[in-house]
């Protein structure tokens, strides 16, 4: 199959009325998009991801009101940060209607839902009668793509159109929040730090975001969101690179003196930073290194976020 990039939303609208997949911008990151009403489209999904079926997916609406036919309840909670983050990186996990497909959900009560702040999808949404299953799109496990070059190498033969909306604004993936027993939960670490929403609800919510049984969503799984080449952390001075065969990703500073490196932020601006992460890892991995080495993070805001995804994209490669 022929992958094309462009901009024309009557392409998109065509294919995915068709049961086809088209790679769609987001805010996030690019999104693997299929009618989320259609199950062997949903299934493609699948299958060019490499990505088990046990792993379920987001519904992207255009806007709330959309949503109500998929639900049966919202609750006050989510429904008041709905009202402040959409459309915007935040994913909502709610008690699912019968219109949803046991596929979207592998089978659980709730399913994903989010509206996502990029013009071009909303247009996109707004034109279709059903709302957008879509995943990053990437192959399973790999680096989210932030570019349409990204999900052009990854998946290119795979799909038929890819929809140009230039680099993604925030570049980390939403955070998924739902509710157990009327607690507020944080599944996934996202472009919406844990700072955010305690400021919202006046206090601190409950963040759980690793299972040792099955894990719940993805950004659980030990061992995701990795490059092919080795990445580490740099934990000590002992890590330069002395032949030159190493690649470098520093927050801000330029400490080390090396030559290959990438500096995310050279104001410490972690927005900035998130920003520029996922297009620094892609670059680093196709240069051909022998290792990547990155600097860790803040702890706190979205340093916090960005040192979940490099935990488990350099959790592949400890000895
Ligand atoms: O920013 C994002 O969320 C991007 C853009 C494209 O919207 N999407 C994204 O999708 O990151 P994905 O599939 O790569 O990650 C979604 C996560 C997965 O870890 C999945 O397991 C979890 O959401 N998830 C989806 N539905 C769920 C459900 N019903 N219950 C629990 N977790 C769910
Ligand atoms: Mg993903």
């Amino acid at each position: 199959m022929k992958t094309e990039i462009g901009t024309d939303l009557k392409i998109a609208i065509e294919q995915l009325q068709k049961g086809e997949l088209v790679a769609i911008p987001t805010e996030t990151v690019y999104g693997l998009a299929a009618d989320g009403t259609n199950n062997l489209a949903i299934h493609k999904i699948f299958e060019a991801k490499g990505r088990p079926k046990t792993n379920p997916l987001i519904l992207h609406f255009s806007n709330s009101e959309a949503i109500s036919p998929y639900i049966k309840d919202f609750p006050k909670e989510l429904e008041k940060l709905a009202e402040l983050f959409w459309p915007g990186p935040l994913t909502l996990l709610l008690n699912k209607s019968n219109l949803v497909p046991d596929i979207i959900t592998s089978g659980h009560d709730r399913v994903a839902v989010r509206v996502p702040a990029h013009s071009i999808t909303l247009d996109l949404l707004k034109n279709l009668p059903f709302p957008l299953a879509a995943p990053s799109a990437n192959l399973y496990g790999k680096i989210s793509p932030t570019k349409t070059e990204h999900v052009f190498n990854q998946l290119k033969g795979k799909i038929p159109y890819i929809l140009e909306g230039g680099p993604c604004n925030k570049g980390l993936e939403s955070t998924i929040v739902g509710m157990e027993n009327e607690k507020l939960i944080i599944y996934r670490l996202g472009s919406i730090s844990v700072e955010d929403i305690e400021n919202v609800l006046g206090f601190k919510p409950k963040v759980n975001i690793n299972s040792n049984e099955t894990p719940l969503t993805s950004g659980m799984v030990k061992h995701h969101y990795a490059p092919t080449t080795p990445l580490f952390f740099i934990d000590s001075i002992n890590d330069i690179d002395k032949t030159n065969s190493y690649g470098f990703i520093f927050f801000q500073n330029d400490f080390m003196g090396v030559s290959n490196k990438i500096i995310l932020s050279e104001t410490g601006n972690l927005n900035e930073a998130a920003r520029n992460l996922y297009n620094a890892m892609h670059t680093m991995d196709s240069q051909g290194f022998e290792k990547i080495y990155i600097e860790r993070f803040p702890e706190n805001e979205l340093g916090r976020t960005i040192n979940d995804r490099l935990k488990r994209a350099t959790a592949k490669f400890e000895q």
